[in-house]
C-alpha cells in the first residue's frame, strides 16, 4: 500500500505546478512561425511582462533557462574585463559570478553567507572605495532560492545614489518574478531577471531580461553582445522571427499567455498577497516544530525572508530522510537542500506559483506526518498555528 497514489504534488522551487489551463493551451498544432495568431499572441505578451516587472522599459525573450538570461544580461551589458561587484546570500549568487567570470568579467564577490540579507552598509564603503568607478554593474540575486534570502533592494539602490555610482543595479528575480513584490522602475533596477517555471506558471524553457534606458546605453558599447544573445533585434524586430533569433517556441508561448492572463484576472497585488499568506503558514508551522529538537527556519528576519520558497534546518542527516518519506509515502516532492552542507540536514518547501492553502496545508500535514513516523523530534501544534495564519487572512 502506498499514501503516495494520486495527485502527485511538485513543491519543490521550480518548475513550480503547473495549472491545468495551462496545460491545456499547449495542447494544439503547431502554428504558423512568421504571421498570425502566433505573433499576434507574442505582442500581446511584452506589454503583460512589462506590467508584471513593474516597468516602462524593455523586455526581451529567450528560449532559454535562468543560467541563460545571466549570460544575456552580463553581455549585452559589458565588455570583456569589466568589474562587476557581485553580492551572494546563496547558491545562485555564485552561480551567476560563475557565469560572469567565464565571461571574461572581473567579478567581484561580496559572500554575505547563507543566512543573513546583504550588508548595505558594506555595499556602501566598497561602491565609495571604487573612486574611478571600475565597477560596472552590481549583481543582486532578490531571492537566493537556495537559502530563501531576500535582499532589499530599494535600499541597495539608495546605497548606490548615495555614493554618486554609476554602476548598472542588476536584478535576478527569478525566484520572485510573479511571488514576491517587486517594482523594477520605482525601486531602480536597471536590469531585471527572470524565468517562466517559477512564480510565471509555465514549463521551463523561457526566460525574460527586462533593461532600461541606461542599461540599453551600456549595450552601444558592449563587446560580450553576440548575435544570439544581442537583445536590440529581439525587443525591435523588423520580422516577428527576430524577437527569437529563429524558430519561435510556439509550445511555450500559449501557455505563458494563459499564465500571464491569470495573474492578471487574479490581480498582481493579489497573487503577491497570496504568496505572503502560504509563507506565514508555512513558517509558523516550522517555528511551532522546532520548539523541541533541532529545526529552525534558515532565515531569522522575516522581512528577509523570500515569499516563495522556505529553506529549514533538521540535522542529522534528517531533510533527506524526510524528503524521501514525503515523496514515496505521501506523494509530495520537497526541495532539496541545495548548496548546503551537508545537503541532507536541510530541505526546502516551495510555496511558488499555481499554490492555494489547501496545497500548502497538505504539504505541512504531510511533513508532521513524516516527522511522527521517522522519529523525528518536533515540537506540537504546528498545524493549529498554520491554520491559524490561513483563517486570519
Ligand atoms: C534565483 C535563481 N537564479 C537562477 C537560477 C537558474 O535558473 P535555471 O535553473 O532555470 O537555469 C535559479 C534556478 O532555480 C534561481 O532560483
Amino acid at each position: 500500500m502506498s499514501l503516495a497514489n494520486g495527485r502527485p504534488y511538485l513543491a519543490i522551487p521550480g518548475p513550480s505546478p503547473l495549472p491545468d489551463r495551462v496545460i491545456q493551451a499547449m495542447v494544439r498544432p503547431s502554428a504558423n512561425i512568421y504571421e498570425g495568431e502566433l505573433s499576434q499572441t507574442v505582442e500581446t505578451i511584452i506589454p503583460d511582462l512589462r506590467d508584471i516587472a513593474r516597468t516602462k522599459g524593455k523586455v526581451a525573450i529567450y528560449i532559454s533557462n535562468g543560467h541563460g538570461a545571466w549570460e544575456a544580461a552580463l553581455s549585452n551589458t559589458h565588455s570583456r574585463g569589466d568589474r562587476v561587484l557581485a553580492l551572494t546570500t546563496g547558491r545562485f549568487g555564485h552561480g551567476w559570478s560563475e557565469a560572469a567570470r567565464g565571461l571574461q568579467l572581473d567579478v567581484v564577490v561580496e559572500d554575505f553567507g547563507q543566512d543573513k540579507t546583504v550588508d548595505i552598509e558594506r555595499v556602501a564603503e566598497i561602491l565609495s572605495q571604487d573612486k574611478d568607478h571600475k565597477i560596472k554593474s552590481v549583481l543582486a540575486v532578490h531571492v537566493d532560492t537556495s537559502t530563501g534570502v531576500k535582499t532589499d533592494i530599494p535600499a541597495l539602490r539608495r546605497a548606490m545614489d548615495d555614493a554618486n555610482h554609476p554602476a548598472l543595479l542588476q536584478v535576478d528575480c527569478i525566484a520572485t518574478m510573479g511571488c514576491d513584490q517587486f517594482e523594477m522602475d520605482a525601486w531602480g533596477a536597471d536590469v531585471t531577471l527572470a524565468a517562466s517555471q517559477k512564480g510565471l506558471m509555465t514549463p521551463p524553457g523561457l526566460s525574460f531580461v527586462w533593461f532600461n534606458d541606461r542599461a540599453a546605453a551600456a549595450r552601444e558599447t558592449a563587446d560580450l553582445a553576440t548575435p544570439y544573445w544581442d537583445w536590440k533585434p529581439r525587443v525591435k524586430p523588423e520580422l516577428f522571427y527576430q524577437h527569437f533569433n529563429g524558430t519561435a517556441p510556439t509550445h511555450l508561448i500559449y501557455p505563458l499567455r494563459t499564465a500571464l492572463d491569470m495573474i492578471k484576472e487574479e490581480g498582481l497585488e493579489n497573487v503577491w498577497a497570496r504568496h505572503e499568506t502560504l509563507a506565514r503558514a508555512v513558517w509558523a508551522a516550522v517555528d511551532a516544530w522546532g520548539t523541541v529538537g533541532d529545526m529552525r527556519l534558515n532565515v531569522a528576519d522575516p522581512d528577509m525572508r523570500g515569499r516563495s520558497v522556505t529553506s529549514i534546518y533538521l540535522g542529522n542527516g534528517d531533510g533527506d530522510r524526510l524528503r524521501h518519506w514525503c515523496e514515496h509515502q505521501a506523494g509530495v516532492t520537497l526541495g532539496i537542500g541545495l548548496g548546503r552542507a551537508p545537503t541532507s540536514d536541510w530541505f526546502r518547501i516551495a510555496h511558488m506559483g499555481h499554490v492555494n492553502a489547501h496545497m500548502t496545508l497538505g504539504v505541512l500535514a504531510v511533513v508532521q506526518s513524516g516527522l511522527t513516523a521517522l522519529g523525528i523530534p518536533h515540537g506540537p501544534g504546528a498545524l493549529e498555528a498554520a491554520t491559524q495564519v490561513i483563517a486570519k487572512a
